[in-house]
């Protein structure tokens, strides 16, 4: 417990979608600007906040794979897209006051410093803002792969993971009105169920470190500090569910 959270450590993940906005592509800086306000708000409560971004608003490495381009090539065209996006949000984590600093796991050292665990873990105990970039640095892996890795590196608490959906539901809330959200749910039910939440990889990679993972809205002010402060919100994952549907 630090301060009013009650982790010592984050990882959050946000995927490149989470910057676009209204816009069909790209970055939307009203939309950063939220966010960062969002991110202000959790590190207010004492927490430590390392974020691990996505690129699909800019670039979808598997997408480009199956219109013809050769796949590690694809995949590393996305990786270049998170440190877009990675600069993106530290540029405006930093217009709002707070430190930052971006490790990529492709070393560019004129953009980014390069990934290390033990100065990310330094950056931390600091109070800084840690995005890392470039997903784990191979082909074949998701952001969603690289935050359970980075997560799991620097002995964060949870990953908690902001989508446009609140939660995790029975089938695609978008496209089945019917469908109940879980408050709670096993990471074998994920698997089994085959939903759409997290890749196989990644929540594999949780459930062998008892990580949890909470799935929330990034578009609900206030979320990500309600839920470091101890609120119950979207559907968190874990070994045991003890709740079900809501
Ligand atoms: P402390 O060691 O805790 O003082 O951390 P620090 O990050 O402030 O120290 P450092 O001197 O390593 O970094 C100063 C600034 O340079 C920070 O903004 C870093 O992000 C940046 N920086 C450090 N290493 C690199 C690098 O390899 N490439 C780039 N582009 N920036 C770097």
């Amino acid at each position: 417990m630090n301060g009013r959270s009650c982790y010592k450590r984050v990882l959050l993940k946000l995927s490149g979608e989470t910057l676009i906005g209204d816009k069909k592509y790209g970055i939307d800086s009203a939309t950063a600007a939220f966010i960062a306000a969002e991110v202000v708000k959790a590190a207010e409560t004492g927490v430590q906040i390392a974020i691990v971004i996505g690129g699909g608003n800019i670039f979808r490495g598997v997408q480009a794979s199956v219109e013809g381009i050769e796949r590690a090539s694809a995949d590393y065209m996305g990786m270049l897209a998170t440190v877009i996006n990675a600069l993106a949000l530290q540029n405006a984590l930093e217009e709002l006051g707070l430190q930052t600093r971006v490790q990529s796991a492709i070393e560019m050292k004129e953009v980014a410093e390069a990934y290390i665990r033990r100065k990310a873990i330094r950056h931390l105990e600091k109070g800084r803002i840690v995005i890392f970039a470039a997903g784990t640095g191979n082909p074949y892996f998701t952001t969603d792969t690289a935050a359970a890795l980075r997560a799991m590196e620097i002995g964060a608490d949870v990953v908690l993971k902001g989508t446009r959906v609140n939660g995790i539901y029975t089938a695609d809330p978008e496209k089945n009105p019917g469908a109940n959200k879980f408050s709670e749910i096993s990471y074998i039910d994920v698997l089994k169920r085959g939903l759409d939440v997290m890749d196989s990889t990644a929540i594999t990679l949780c459930m062998d470190n008892n990580l949890p993972i909470v799935v929330f809205s990034i578009k609900n002010e206030d979320n990500i500090k309600n839920l470091i402060e101890g609120n119950k919100i979207g559907t968190t994952i874990l070994k045991q569910a003890t709740a079900s549907t809501v």
